[in-house]
């Protein structure tokens, strides 16, 4: 039966890029709200998700392959945090670092620390991920795997593209 927490095979992460996927942070506080109201009450979940402001959210995230290994990085830049990296066909990568193509920040792809650019010292959000028998596994106890690809919407991201004008 397939993992629910496998995210790819380690030969689907590729070399000079990033493999884009998503997850849901897992509220821990929403889900005993939940049981608690459920056992007392009859409202419904949707219900319950509307009054807690629906925080289970989904974001983006990214494998970068290291030497023999993969990292995993929540996929926003930490200029503007909510510009993505890898905008859907994977993030600019020069030796080893990522690169955001909104404002040429880099980032150290193994432990994601903006060396050069406008948030140099900042370090991007690490998800942990781990490689056995050649998947790839979350295993972040934070977040739960949602699937393959980035979310899709319309209007994401809608200044993700360069904000330089000439
Ligand atoms: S948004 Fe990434 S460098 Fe400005």
């Amino acid at each position: 039966m397939d993992d629910p927490r496998r995210i790819a095979s380690l030969e689907d992460v590729p070399d000079e890029t990033t493999l884009l996927f998503r997850v849901r942070k897992q509220d821990t506080e929403l889900a005993a709200k939940r049981e608690a109201k459920l056992e007392t009450e009859s409202e419904t979940e949707a219900e319950i998700g509307e009054e807690s402001g629906e925080s289970a959210e989904t974001k983006e995230a990214i494998l970068v392959r290291l030497n023999g290994d993969v990292a995993g990085w929540l996929n926003y830049c930490q200029h503007l945090t909510h510009i993505r990296l890898d905008k859907g066909s994977g993030a600019t990568m020069r030796d080893g670092e990522i690169i955001c193509e909104n404002h040429g920040a880099y980032f150290e792809s193994d432990s994601g620390l903006c060396n050069f650019g406008p948030c140099e010292g900042a370090y991007l959000n690490s998800i942990d991920v781990t490689v056995d028998d050649g998947d790839v596994f979350l295993t972040d106890p934070e977040y739960e795997y949602v699937g393959r690809g980035g979310i899709e919407t319309d209007d994401l991201d809608r200044t993700s593209t360069s904000n330089i004008e000439f």
